[in-house]
């Protein structure tokens, strides 16, 4: 397969699955158990029907894509989520994902168990480029302050911290292939440890992988500046709920924490409309994690190209839908009674 070849977000699974030994696209698919939530990440999307208003005045919606992330301006709505063992993908790793989305100005997380350590990534950061270091912290304090540190030394702007790892994922695609399945540490650590870490740095540390409307609200509680809904691309918990489940829950039981804190997601995000659907509830940004590390086999061009495509259809289809402005999508754009064939 050549780049000219990709079509859509789809296609880099296709690409790499050719391209790559199998176990390291076996790594990089795999999800939790039977992976009912892996594919539930991706079909959930289909269960909700758009509402397209028509004959509405377009013209200006690609001028409305760029947004902030906690303050910070980026050229759209969505960001790199962090994923381990980027050199499996390609040799220059994480480098090409800092790269690519510093030519296309989207949010990057590197992982902790990235390929590169935070400080090579660092070095290789354009002048002014924001990052979120994401972060496995355990309750040991001094490993803790010491992530913290470095992170901070290496210019991070905030601290992803990860907390849908309580265990290993039961990862049997990875195991059969006698791949090493973990990309994430135990993180048994409670909200009263969330308080500590947040006096241990100045960075903002936001959450990521909450699963309920009952803990985005504890998020709220506990003054935490954003979080993440994400159940880990499906290979932690399955049977866990995909993010754009969590969105509708809290949309229904507490919207109010759209307004009160930032939150993005993540899992099984592939088209634009899938983006938009995220959004319209209140989501501020929409994180992309295999359709990346499968766009790596590629280099930097094909980070690139990744942002191209999902951004390109952000564009048209919110133009399908008669949204006019990016802000200004809402929960009326979608029809929220599922389709009862699925
Ligand atoms: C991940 N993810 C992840 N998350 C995290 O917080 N720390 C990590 O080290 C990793 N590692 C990792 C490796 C690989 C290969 C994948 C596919 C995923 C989860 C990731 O951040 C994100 O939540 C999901 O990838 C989103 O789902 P999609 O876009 O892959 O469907």
């Amino acid at each position: 397969p050549n780049l000219s070849d990709i079509i859509g977000l789809p296609d880099f699974d296709w690409a790499a699955r050719h391209y790559l030994p199998t176990k390291n696209y076996t790594y990089y698919r795999n999800g939790a158990a039977g992976e009912w939530s892996y594919r539930n990440n991706l079909e959930v999307f289909h269960r909700y029907r758009l509402r397209p208003r028509v004959m509405v005045d377009i013209t200006k919606i690609e001028s409305t894509l760029p947004t902030t992330i906690l303050g910070h301006n980026f050229s759209a709505p969505i960001f790199i989520s962090p994923c381990a063992r980027g050199a499996y993908g390609h040799q220059e790793g994480e480098l090409n994902l800092l790269k690519g989305a510093a030519a296309g100005n989207i949010l990057y997380m590197p992982a902790l168990l990235a390929s590169y350590t935070i400080e090579e990534i660092a070095a290789a950061k354009a002048e002014g480029q924001v990052v979120f270091q994401q972060l496995y912290l355990s309750s040991n304090d001094t490993e803790t302050q010491d992530l913290l540190d470095r992170s901070k030394a290496a210019g991070a702007n905030a601290i992803v911290f990860t907390v849908d790892s309580a265990a290993d994922g039961n990862r049997h695609r990875a195991a059969r292939y006698g791949v090493g399945s973990a990309d994430s540490e135990y993180t048994y650590i409670t909200w009263d440890y969330y308080k500590k870490v947040s006096t241990m740095t100045d960075l903002p540390v936001i959450l990521k992988g909450i699963m309920t409307v009952d803990d985005a609200k504890l998020a709220v509680k506990n003054k935490v500046p954003a979080i993440i809904l994400s159940n880990h691309g499906g290979r932690q918990l399955d049977g866990s709920p995909s993010s754009l489940e969590v969105a509708i829950e809290i949309h229904e039981k507490a919207p109010e924490v759209f307004k009160q804190i930032e939150v993005y997601a993540d899992g099984g995000v592939r088209y634009g409309a899938d983006v938009l659907k995220l959004l319209s509830l209140g989501v501020k940004a929409v994180g992309l994690g295999r359709p990346f590390m499968f766009a790596n086999v590629f280099g930097t061009k094909g980070i690139e190209k990744a942002i191209q495509i999902i951004k390109h259809e952000i564009a048209i289809d919110a133009a399908n839908l008669g949204v006019g402005n990016l802000d200004k999508i809402d929960p009326s754009y979608v029809q929220w009674t599922p389709n009862n064939w699925m």
